[in-house]
């Protein structure tokens, strides 16, 4: 399963390195994940087409229990955040390696959902085969997935696909936005056939998914600032990222990519959590990415940077361009276009790509092939 990366060269077209071509594909493919669902001339309400064979299993589901490693994890930890708040469908997310030792339980009437890129990695199909040993009843088993001909999709009752084309960067990035779009799109159509999301709020989020696409493409035109800001970073030996809600997951994802590509030493916090431990180790050497969306958590997480502030911490924020953060000693600001609180955490994942991929390409690390990691983790 390791990736030939001499075979794909001709592939990569103007761009040094797979990662990097596959972050700016990301408008196309989550646009064509989104199309999936929702007709670009259909606004008010999603595709008669999408999964309607399994309408009838998907009505009879009251939990959902997310498996994944990995990135494919943090998507799981957004859908949990839309799941519950926007459906009051109760969603555990657990990673797949510590769930299928623990002897878990596993409610009647759940929908499980596998998220994986590759749809081989060895975890998540155990986990999913254990669960199925149990047989719990009214069981739902679901693999979001970027290649339909995978042992996952094989494996499942039903295949939600990722179109994101594919991935041969080992960080994952555009398998990851299309996760979170395909997983809006489910969280929509359960909302919608059990009747848990009001016709006006789908037909809103539809107008803003709709959007999406443009969005991401202006987060890309942050390179040159976010290349900027990398530079603070080469010498560095660890670095936490912070976010609220949402941003809680992309924040363990951007440390994820750093410390995937970089090798520097990365830790995701959410915010709150700052008090309780993590303050300790702030100090002037130490980098703190923040993701700070004008969101109903921003004055919140504004607290929160403060204390770091306060104690000599150097703060890298992206930020709203309605946030009138201002940019001053140690503070650092780069704007990223406005966007629903809902979908952010889809926009507010490529600059915490781009900003890892510089980082790494500033210390000359093998960014598609990072040591000791493969793409496909096809062994415990
Ligand atoms: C992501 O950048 C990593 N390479 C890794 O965490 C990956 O997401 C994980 O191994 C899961 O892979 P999968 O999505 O193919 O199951």
């Amino acid at each position: 399963h390791e990736i030939d990366a001499t075979q794909h060269n001709a592939d990569k077209g103007e761009f040094k390195h797979y990662m990097l071509k596959e972050i700016y594909e990301q408008p196309d493919a989550v646009a064509r994940t989104i199309e999936m669902g929702i007709d670009k001339s259909e606004t008010a309400k999603l595709r008669n087409d999408f999964l309607q064979r399994h309408e009838t299993q998907l009505s009879g589901i009251r939990h959902v229990q997310v498996l994944a490693c990995g990135t494919s994890y943090h998507s799981g930890l957004v859908a949990k955040y839309w799941f519950e708040s926007l459906t009051r469908i109760p969603c555990s997310v657990e990673v797949a390696s510590e769930f299928r030792y623990r002897n878990p339980v596993v409610v009647d009437n759940s929908l499980v959902i596998c998220i994986s890129q590759s749809g081989e990695t060895a975890d998540t199909l155990s986990a999913l085969r254990d669960i199925q040993k149990h047989t719990p009843a009214g069981l739902v088993s679901l693999a979001l997935c970027n290649v339909p001909t995978s042992s996952l999709v094989r494996e499942t009752d039903i295949f939600l696909p990722t179109l994101a084309g594919p991935e041969i960067g080992v960080a994952s990035t555009k398998a990851f936005t299309t996760q979170l779009a395909a997983l809006m799109l489910l969280v929509m159509k359960v909302g919608v056939i059990q009747q848990r999301m009001t016709n006006d709020y789908v037909s809103t989020l539809i107008g803003e998914l709709q959007l999406l696409p443009g969005q991401l493409h202006a987060s890309l035109n942050l390179d040159t600032p976010i290349k900027t800001m990398s530079e603070s970073f080469e010498d560095k030996r660890s670095c936490l990222f912070l976010g609220r809600g949402l941003q809680f997951p992309i924040a363990l994802e951007g440390a994820l990519k750093l410390k995937e590509i970089s090798y520097i030493h990365a830790e995701g916090y959410a915010a709150g959590e700052l008090k309780h431990g993590p303050l300790a180790l702030v100090d002037k050497d130490m980098p703190i990415v923040v993701l700070a969306p004008k969101d109903s958590m921003f004055d919140k997480l504004k607290a929160n940077m403060q204390e770091v502030h306060a104690r000599h911490g150097e703060l890298f924020v992206f930020a709203s361009e309605s946030s009138q953060m201002i940019a001053e000693d140690r503070l650092h600001v780069v704007y990223v276009p406005d966007v629903c609180e809902t979908l952010a955490p889809i926009v507010y994942s490529v600059p915490v790509q781009l900003l890892s991929y510089h980082v790494a390409v500033m210390r000359g690390t093998d960014v598609d092939q990072p040591r000791n990691l493969a793409k496909s983790v096809t062994v415990e």
